[in-house]
C-alpha cells in the first residue's frame, strides 16, 4: 500500500489523487482521500488511484490538508467498504503495515461501545485515536498513545475535523518521508510519489511523530518507543535525529543520455549499467566479519526474482569460495520443523518481504547470524541483519524487478570472491578471471540493452502464444526460472522454467509442433549437455531460441532454429541474458497492451504472509 499528505493553504485534494497516482505501484485495488476540517470528507473508489482525479475535480473538496491512500487488499476483500481513508470520531486515518494486534485492539473498543465498518486492521487506529481526543489529548498526544497501542509495522498519516490545516504523521517498520516546499508540507510513502509538488525530503526516524502546517513541519520530541522510559521535558532532548534533506526527483524526467522511457521498467532496464556500477562503488572496502569467514555452509533465502537471482548466483558463489549454498523459499522456510544451521543470506529488494522475514527470525532465534542484501539500508532486514551485503541499484518502481535482480547477481558473486579470498578456500583463478569479468558489466549490460531490436521482435511472436518454456542446467535453470516469471509477470503468458536435465522426468510431455523454448545456455563447458536436452525437445518439435554468448553460439546453431548471441563471455552471461530476457518480457507486454508497470494482481513489495 502507499500513503500521501499534504498541506498547502488551498484545495489539495486533486494534487493529493495525482500524487497517488504514483504509487499505484504499491497496489491499486482500492484508492481514497480524506480532507481536513468540517464534515470531514472522504473520497474512495474501488479502483485506481488515477480514477479518483476526474473524480474530484467534479468534486471539488475545498480541504486545504487532506490524506490520501492506494491499496493492495491484505485484511479484508478489496471492496469500498475496506478502503481507506477510515473514520471515526472526527479522525481520518491512512495506515501502510500491519497492526499486529488488531484482534485484541478490536475487542477491547467493542468492549467500550465501538462499532466498526471495515474488515481492516487500520480501522482500530481511528478509533483509539478518537477514544483518547474525547478525555482531552491534543490531536497528536492522541497519535502518540495510539502508536503506543500498536504492535506492528506502520506508516500512519491523519487529519481531524477539529485541525483543517495540520496533518499527523507517525512511522514504525514501514517506509515514510516527510516532504517540504514553497509554503507546502508533505508525507509519502516514496518521495517520487510528489515530484513536481515538493522541494525536498527526508525520511521520518523510525518511532517518530510529526506535525504538518503550511508553515512547515514539527517533530515530536518523544519517540513511539520510549513508552516504558519516563517521558522526559522537551528542553531535556537533545536526540532530535540529523536530518538530511534530498531533492525530489521525478523519476520520468529526462536520462542524462536524453533518452525518456514510456514506462518506470523500461528506464529501470536501461539503468542497470549504473545500478551496477553503483552496487560494486556501495561494496567496495566492506569486509567480512570473522563469524562469516569461518562459516562453510549459506543458506539463502528470498521470494520471487530476490530467489531466483539467488539461485543464478550459488555456482559461482560456491566456486569462489569452496562453500555449500542452499536454497530456501521464504514462505516455504518459516514454517519448516528443520532447524536452521550456518549463516543465512536474506535477498529482498524492498527488505520489507513478511516471508522473508519471518525466515530470518527463525535463524535469529537460533542464535545464527544473518546477512542482508537489501536495496533500501532502513528496511526491516537491512536494519535487522548482522552484516548488510547491500545493492545500490537506486528506487525500483515498475513491479516486476529488473535492476536489483542484476545487481542482486553482482553483490552475490563479490561476496563468493570476497569469501573465498578470506577464507582461502574454492577456486583462486576462477575468482580472479570472475572479478576481472564482473568490471566490464556496466559495457556489457548496456550492449546488452542494445539488442533491443530482437527481444522486440520475439516478443511479437512470443504474444501470439498460450505458453513458453524456458531451459537451463546449473545458472542457466535458475535464469530460465527468472525469464518464465518475467514473462508471466509482465504478459500473464503461462511460462514454465525448468532444468533442462528435468525436461525428459515430465514436462516433455506438453511439448507440441511449434511449442517455443528459449534455452539459456553459456558458451563453456557445460553447454554440451543443455543442447542435448535441447536437442530431445526439438526433435518433438519444439521451436529452439538459444540465448548465448559468442563462446557458445557455434555450437548452439547447430541445435536451435534461433540463435541469439549477447555481448560478452560465458562468466558475464547470466548478466547479459537476463537484460535480454527482460527486454523480452517487458516487449510482449507491451504488444499485448498490458500495464507494465502495475501488472495485475501483483505489488512491489508484499508485507503480508
Ligand atoms: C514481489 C515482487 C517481486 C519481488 C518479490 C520479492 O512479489 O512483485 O518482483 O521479486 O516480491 O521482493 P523483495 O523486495 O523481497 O526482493
Amino acid at each position: 500500500c502507499g500513503i500521501v499528505g499534504m498541506v498547502n493553504g488551498h484545495p489539495v485534494a486533486v494534487d493529493l489523487a495525482a500524487a497517488l497516482g504514483r504509487l499505484e505501484y504499491r497496489g491499486y485495488d482500492s484508492a481514497g482521500v480524506a480532507l481536513a476540517g468540517p464534515g470531514l470528507p472522504v473520497h474512495r473508489i474501488l479502483g485506481r488511484a488515477t480514477d479518483l482525479v476526474p473524480m474530484l475535480e467534479a468534486a471539488q473538496p475545498r480541504g486545504r490538508a487532506g490524506i490520501g491512500h492506494t491499496r493492495w487488499a491484505t485484511h479484508g476483500r478489496p471492496d469500498l467498504r475496506n478502503a481507506h481513508p477510515h473514520t471515526h470520531g472526527g479522525v481520518a486515518v491512512v495506515h501502510n503495515g500491519i497492526i499486529e494486534n488488531h484482534d485484541a485492539l478490536r475487542r477491547q473498543l467493542r468492549d467500550q461501545g465501538h462499532h466498526f465498518a471495515s474488515d481492516t486492521d487500520s480501522e482500530v487506529i481511528p478509533h483509539l485515536m478518537a477514544e483518547a481526543i474525547s478525555q482531552g489529548l491534543e490531536p497528536i498526544e492522541a497519535l502518540l498513545v495510539t502508536c503506543r497501542a500498536l504492535e506492528g509495522a506502520y506508516a500512519i498519516a491523519a487529519v481531524t475535523e477539529a485541525e483543517p490545516d495540520r496533518i499527523l504523521v507517525a512511522r514504525m517498520g514501514s517506509p515514510l518521508v516527510v516532504a517540504r516546499g514553497e509554503g507546502m508540507a508533505a508525507i509519502a510513502s516514496d518521495p517520487a510519489a510528489l515530484a513536481g509538488m515538493a522541494r525536498e525530503y527526508a525520511p521520518l526516524a523510525e518511532g517518530e511523530i510529526a506535525e504538518l502546517t503550511g508553515d512547515g513541519i514539527t517533530f515530536h520530541p518523544v519517540r513511539i518507543q520510549e513508552r516504558r522510559r519516563q517521558q522526559r521535558p522537551v528542553a531535556q532532548d537533545r536526540r532530535a535525529p540529523r536530518r538530511e534533506w534530498q531533492t525530489v526527483a521525478d523519476p520520468m524526467a529526462a536520462r542524462e543520455d536524453g533518452r525518456r522511457f514510456a514506462h518506470h521498467t523500461r528506464r529501470e532496464i536501461a539503468e542497470q549499467p549504473e545500478a551496477l556500477a553503483a552496487t560494486d562503488a556501495a561494496l567496495k572496502g566492506l569486509a567480512l566479519p570473522p563469524d562469516v569467514v569461518a562459516c562453510d555452509r549459506f543458506t539463502v533465502i528470498a521470494c520471487g526474482s530476490s530467489l531466483f537471482a539467488g539461485a543464478t548466483a550459488r555456482e559461482a558463489i560456491e566456486r569462489a569460495a569452496g562453500v555449500t549454498v542452499d536454497l530456501e523459499i521464504a514462505s516455504e522456510f518459516r514454517d519448516r520443523a528443520a532447524p536452521p544451521r550456518g549463516i543465512a543470506i536474506l535477498i529482498s529488494q524492498s527488505g520489507e518481504t513478511a516471508d522473508t522475514i519471518a525466515a530470518m527470525a527463525r535463524f535469529r532465534a537460533a542464535g545464527l547470524s544473518t546477512i542482508g542484501m537489501v536495496n533500501v539500508r532502513e528496511s526491516v532486514i537491512g536494519r535487522t541483519a548482522e552484516l548488510v551485503w547491500p545493492i545500490s541499484a537506486g528506487q525500483e518502481i515498475g513491479v516486476a524487478a529488473t535492476k536489483s535482480f542484476t545487481a542482486q547477481l553482482l553483490a552475490l558473486m563479490r561476496f563468493g570472491i570476497a569469501l573465498g579470498e578470506a577464507r582461502g578456500t574454492g577456486d583462486a583463478a576462477f575468482r580472479t578471471r570472475l572479478a576481472r569479468a564482473l568490471d566490464d558489466l556496466p559495457r556489457i549490460c548496456t550492449e546488452a540493452e542494445a539488442m533491443e531490436p530482437i527481444a522486440r521482435i520475439l516478443a511479437e511472436r512470443i504474444a501470439g502464444e498460450e505458453e513458453a518454456l524456458f531451459i537451463g542446467r546449473g545458472w542457466g535453470a535458475a535464469l530460465a526460472q527468472e525469464g518464465a516469471l518475467k514473462l508471466k509477470e509482465l504478459s500473464y503468458i503461462r511460462a514454465e522454467g525448468y532444468p533442462s536435465g528435468e525436461l525428459k522426468h515430465g514436462p516433455i510431455a506438453v511439448i507440441r509442433e511449434g511449442s517455443p523454448v528459449i534455452v539459456c545456455t553459456p558458451g563453456d563447458a557445460g553447454q554440451a549437455k543443455v543442447l542435448a536436452n535441447a536437442s530431445a525437445v526439438a526433435a518433438r518439435g519444439a521451436h529452439l531460441v538459444a540465448l548465448t554468448d559468442v563462446g557458445g553460439a557455434e555450437a548452439a546453431a547447430a541445435t536451435a532454429a534461433e540463435t541469439i548471441t549477447m555481448p560478452g563471455d560465458a562468466l558475464v552471461a547470466p548478466f547479459a541474458q537476463a537484460v535480454f530476457l527482460q527486454l523480452l518480457a517487458y516487449h510482449t507486454a507491451v504488444v499485448l497492451g498490458h500495464d507494465v508497470d502495475r501488472p495485475r494482481n501483483l505489488a512491489k513489495s508484499v508485507t503480508v504472509e
